[in-house]
C-alpha cells in the first residue's frame, strides 16, 4: 500500500478536531451601499474529542469585524479573542471563544457572533451598475474555495467538517444562495425591486463543508429548463442562457444518476455570473456558479455543467477531507463528467475530452516544474501549515486523477465493472469527509470481494507513483480513441511542414473551409497542437491570420489558445491585452496576462491597473498581480 499519509487539514486554525460544527444559522443583511453583509451567525457545535473536554472553540476569520459573541440560548455574552496585529496572510486570524462550562464527548451548545465583512473580503465580488448588463443595479457574488468563506463568516474552514444551514438574508436586491428558498415560496418567482429590503430565506437541510456556502444578489431572472433543473441570470442575458443549456441540463443530471445513484439534493439550478466571476464553473449545492464565458450560442461548452452537475456526488456529497485529498473531488468529477460524455455522446467523445486535459494538464506540470513547486505536481499534495491551496490549484487534480480511475477502470475490465464500485464507493462515504487513505482502505476492500480483480490491481498498480510521483508524465501510458483529434492533428502538420513557406504559397495551401464543420474543441485543439509546436515566425502567424481570422472569433476557448499561440511569436498582444480586460474567469486571464507579460511587461501591468483591478474578483486579482510583480493588486480596486 502507498504511504499516504492521513494529515489534518494545515488550512485551518480552528480545532475541528476537538468540537464540530453540524448547523449553521445565519442572519444576514446585504449592505449594497458599504459593500458588506452584515449580521450574526450561529454556530450549533458538538464536542468530539474523547481524550479530554473541550473548553474552547476556535473559528477561522479573515478580515471580519467582530463585535459580539454570545451563548444563542440567553445571549449572555462570552468572552472571546482575537489577535490584533496583521493576520496571517494565507490563514486569517482565529477567533478563540470561551465556552461557559467544559464539554464531553457528544455534549452540544450553540454559539452567536455578531460581525460584519470589511472590504478586505476575499470570497466577494461586487460589482458597481455599470459593470452589470442592465447597468441598473449592482450585483454581488461569493467564491468561497478553497478557503475563502472565513472572510464571509466565522467558521470551520476546512472540508473535514459538514453543517446544514438556514440563512435568513435581507436585502433590497433578490439574493440566491447555494440551498433552497423557502421564504417567500418557490411559487411566488422573484420578488419586484422596489426600493425596500425584503428577507429572504434559504434551507441546506444537508450538512455541506463551508466552501459550499455561497450567495449572490443583483438583478435577477429565472427560465426552467427541465423536472428539477433551471437557470438563473441577469434579465437581459436569461434567454441566451436557457438556450445554451435548455438540451443538456436535464439530461446531463439524470445520467450522473444514473452513474452515481439518486441525486439528493432537490432541485438543480444555476446562475451565469457576470464576467468577473473567475472560475468556470463552482458546484454551490442547488445553484452552481457559471461563467457567462460558457454563454457562446453553440451550446459547445455545456461540459462545464455536467462537471459540476457530477460535483453533487463527489466533492458535494463524498468530500475530501482536506486540500491534500483535493483530487477525490476533482479527479473523480471530471471522470464522472467523462462518463456522462461516454452515455451521451459515445466512446470517441469520451477520449476527446482526455485528450484536451492532458494537454492542460502538461502544461501545469511543466508551470510546477521548479524546486519547492514540485510537490504540485502530485495527485496527494502534502501541505505545510499555512500554505494557500489557492496557488497550488491546477488541472494535475483533475486530469492526473481522472486518468488514474480511467487506468483502474481499464484494468479491471471497463466502466460495467467499474461503476459497480463507483456506486458502493459513493454510498460508503455518503455525507462524510474522507481522506485519500481512506479511500484507499475502502478501494481494496471492495476488490478484495473478487480475488482475480484485486490480483491484477495489486501486481499492476504503481501506486506510489499514481500519488506521490512528480515530473511531466502520468505513471503510464495512456491510450485515447483519437477519431474527434485526427483533423486537428493533421491540419496542424500540415501547417508544420508549411511553415517556412512564403505567404503566397501558404494562401495557396491553406483556406478558411480547412475549417468548415469543425466543432470549437477541435478548434482548440488544433491551435494547441500548433503551439506545442516550434515556435512559428512573424510572418508565418500573420499570414495564418490573413487566412482564418481568429482575431474576430468570438469563441473564449478559441480566443485564449489563438493568443497564447500568437503571442509565442511576439505577435497581437494589444489585442490581447483588449480581450482580456473583460475575462474573469482565471483559465482565461491568468495565462492569458502572463503571455502578454513576457511580450509586453508595460502593457500587461497597465491592461491590469486599468482594467483588472476594478474589475477582477479579489482571487483573481491577487494571483495576476503576484504574476505581474505587482505589490498586493488590488488595493486600487477595493473601492470602484
Ligand atoms: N470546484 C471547482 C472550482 C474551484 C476549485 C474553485 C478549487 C476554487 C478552488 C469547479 O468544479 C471546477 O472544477 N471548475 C472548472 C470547470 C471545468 C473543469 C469543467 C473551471 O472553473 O474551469
Ligand atoms: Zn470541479
Amino acid at each position: 500500500m502507498a504511504a499516504i499519509p492521513s494529515p489534518v487539514d494545515q488550512a485551518t486554525q480552528s480545532n475541528y478536531l476537538d468540537i464540530e460544527t453540524t448547523h449553521l444559522e445565519l442572519d444576514w443583511t446585504v449592505d449594497w451601499s458599504q459593500r458588506i453583509i452584515r449580521g450574526k451567525a450561529t454556530l450549533h457545535l458538538r464536542a468530539r474529542s474523547s481524550s479530554s473536554s473541550v473548553d474552547k472553540v476556535v473559528l477561522d476569520t479573515s478580515y471580519l469585524a467582530i463585535k459580539r459573541c454570545s451563548l444563542a440560548e440567553n445571549d449572555k455574552d462570552l468572552a472571546f479573542s482575537i489577535p490584533s496585529k496583521r493576520q496571517h496572510p494565507v490563514l486569517g486570524s482565529a477567533l478563540t471563544i470561551s465556552l461557559p462550562a467544559p464539554l464531553q464527548k457528544g455534549e452540544t451548545v450553540a454559539i452567536s457572533i455578531e460581525y460584519a465583512t470589511t472590504d478586505e473580503c476575499t470570497a466577494l465580488g461586487w460589482l458597481n451598475a455599470e459593470q452589470t448588463d442592465s447597468k441598473r443595479y449592482p450585483f454581488m457574488y461569493s467564491q468561497c474555495q478553497a478557503i475563502h468563506a472565513r472572510s464571509l463568516l466565522p467558521c470551520m474552514d476546512t472540508p473535514a467538517i459538514k453543517a446544514s444551514y438556514v440563512a435568513r438574508v435581507k436585502s433590497t436586491l433578490p439574493v440566491l444562495l447555494s440551498a433552497q428558498r423557502t421564504v417567500p415560496p418557490l411559487e411566488d418567482g422573484v420578488p419586484e425591486i422596489d426600493g425596500t429590503e425584503h428577507e429572504y430565506v434559504w434551507e441546506q437541510k444537508i450538512r455541506i463543508p463551508s466552501y459550499l456556502i455561497a450567495i449572490a444578489g443583483g438583478e435577477l431572472a429565472f427560465r426552467p429548463l427541465g423536472k428539477r433543473t433551471g437557470i438563473w441570470a441577469e434579465p437581459g442575458k436569461v434567454d441566451a442562457c436557457a438556450y445554451e443549456f435548455e438540451q443538456d441540463a436535464e439530461r446531463m443530471v439524470s445520467t450522473a444518476e444514473q452513474l452515481c445513484g439518486p441525486y439528493r439534493w432537490g432541485r438543480y439550478d444555476a446562475l451565469v455570473l457576470p464576467a468577473s466571476f473567475p472560475y468556470g464553473g463552482m458546484e454551490n449545492p442547488n445553484c452552481t456558479f457559471l461563467t457567462p464565458a460558457l454563454i457562446v450560442g453553440d451550446r459547445s461548452q455545456v461540459d462545464v455543467v455536467a462537471h459540476e452537475a457530477s460535483h453533487s456526488w463527489h466533492g458535494n456529497d463524498v468530500s475530501c477531507d482536506g486540500w491534500s485529498s483535493f483530487w477525490l473531488n476533482e479527479g473523480w468529477t471530471t471522470y464522472t463528467e467523462r462518463l456522462v460524455a461516454l452515455k451521451l455522446h459515445g466512446p470517441a467523445a469520451r477520449d476527446f475530452e482526455y485528450i484536451q486535459g492532458y494537454k492542460a494538464m502538461t502544461d501545469d506540470l511543466k508551470r510546477f516544474d521548479k524546486d519547492g513547486m514540485r510537490k504540485a505536481q502530485r495527485l496527494h499534495i502534502p501541505y505545510e501549515f499555512g500554505e494557500d491551496p489557492d496557488e497550488f490549484y491546477s488541472s494535475v487534480a483533475y486530469d492526473k486523477g481522472a486518468n488514474f480511475l480511467y487506468y483502474l477502470e481499464k484494468l479491471v475490465g471497463g466502466v460495467e465493472v467499474f461503476n459497480p464500485y463507483q456506486k458502493a464507493y459513493i454510498q460508503a462515504f455518503e455525507g462524510k469527509s474522507l481522506t485519500t487513505q481512506q479511500w484507499e482502505e475502502h478501494f481494496w476492500s471492495y476488490w478484495s470481494q473478487f480475488p482475480e480483480k484485486e490480483q491484477i490491481l495489486r501486481e499492476k498498480v504503481d501506486w506510489n507513483a499514481w500519488f506521490n510521483g512528480e515530473g511531466l508524465e502520468l505513471p503510464v501510458k495512456m491510450e485515447y480513441d483519437t477519431t474527434l483529434a485526427d483533423r486537428a492533428y493533421s491540419l496542424a502538420s500540415s501547417w508544420h511542414s508549411s511553415r517556412t513557406l512564403s505567404d503566397a504559397d501558404l494562401a495557396r495551401k491553406f483556406s478558411a473551409s480547412d475549417l468548415q464543420g469543425w466543432s470549437a474543441t477541435q478548434i482548440v485543439l488544433f491551435l494547441e497542437t500548433l503551439g506545442t509546436q516550434d515556435v512559428y515566425g512573424k510572418e508565418t502567424v500573420e499570414a495564418f491570420e490573413g487566412i482564418y481570422g481568429f482575431n474576430k472569433n468570438a469563441n473564449p476557448e478559441i480566443k485564449l489558445r489563438w493568443f497564447l499561440f500568437a503571442l509565442k511569436a511576439g505577435l497581437y498582444a494589444p489585442e490581447a491585452a483588449h480581450w482580456v480586460r473583460n475575462q474573469g474567469r482565471m483559465k482565461y486571464c491568468r495565462p492569458t496576462y502572463r503571455a502578454i507579460y513576457q511580450v509586453d511587461k508595460d502593457l500587461a501591468r497597465k491592461t491590469f491597473n486599468e482594467y483588472g483591478v476594478g474589475f477582477l474578483h479579489p482571487i483573481a486579482r491577487r494571483l495576476i498581480a503576484q504574476e505581474l510583480g505587482l505589490e498586493a493588486g488590488g488595493d486600487k480596486g477595493k473601492k470602484q
